[in-house]
């Protein structure tokens, strides 16, 4: 059976987005390691850099056994963070990027690789599927617990305020990424084989993950994500 061009498409896209998830893991870990933060989130920021490139790696080997034969197009002003634009000191930076990259999209990544996974019988999507499930876990974690370091450092008071007033901007921006997608397209059995899901499974899980993940997780720092998630809007 032919494989559409969608798959080729897909794997592609996600080496792009690998390399732009390593850069931006670099990136954090070199604020962190500048404001001084804790040796084992640096650590663990340093591992997750190399993560990603492995991801970029193994969705490669998925993309060539799908049949492409391009290299990926990377946006180089999309890989990164890049330098703070205003007058916040580091802190808010790292604050928001753990916020909005880690807490939101990694605490995501594991339920949607999770759903990925289970219907990817091709053994290239498989292989890079298998070891995303495990990492993203850790991704996850990293991102909880650099906010929970944050929030029990001397200025905790004001980032908790940022948390709160940006929160609504980062749930819009991931609503936009997953939970606004309308099509009704549904994928065909040799997609779903190749590690491909329909678009309106994607909101339906972001969805979930905010009433599982986001809104307990928030509340148990002190943050009430129910307001922010009603007032974003995509
Ligand atoms: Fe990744
Ligand atoms: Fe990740």
């Amino acid at each position: 059976m032919s494989i559409p061009d969608s798959v080729r498409h897909e794997w592609l896209r996600r080496v792009e987005a690998e390399y732009r998830s390593s850069a931006i893991s670099q990136e954090l870990t070199l604020w962190l390691t500048r404001i001084g933060a804790s040796p084992d989130l640096i650590h663990e920021g340093l591992r997750i850099a190399d993560d990603e490139i492995v991801h970029a790696e193994l969705s490669f080997a998925a993309y060539v056994a799908a049949g492409g034969s391009e290299g990926p197009r990377l946006e180089r002003e999309t890989l990164g963070i890049g330098a703070p634009i205003d007058q916040h000191p580091l802190e808010v930076h790292v604050l928001r990027t753990v916020v909005d990259v880690f807490c939101l999209g990694e605490t995501v990544a594991v339920p949607l690789f999770r759903e990925l996974r289970q219907h990817a019988t091709v053994p290239e999507a498989r292989t890079l599927l298998d070891r995303v499930l495990v990492d993203e876990v850790r991704h996850r974690d990293f991102g909880w617990l650099a906010l929970g370091w944050m929030l029990v450092q001397p200025d905790s008071a004001t980032y908790l305020t940022i948390v709160n007033a940006e929160l609504p901007a980062f749930f819009a921006r991931i609503k936009r990424a997953y939970g606004g997608i309308t099509s009704d397209y549904e994928v065909s059995e040799v997609e779903r084989a190749w590690g491909l899901m329909s678009p309106k499974r994607y909101g339906e899980i972001l969805h979930r993950t905010f009433e599982r993940d986001y809104e307990p997780r928030f509340q148990k720092l002190g943050i009430d994500a129910n307001a922010a998630w009603a007032q974003a809007s995509i």
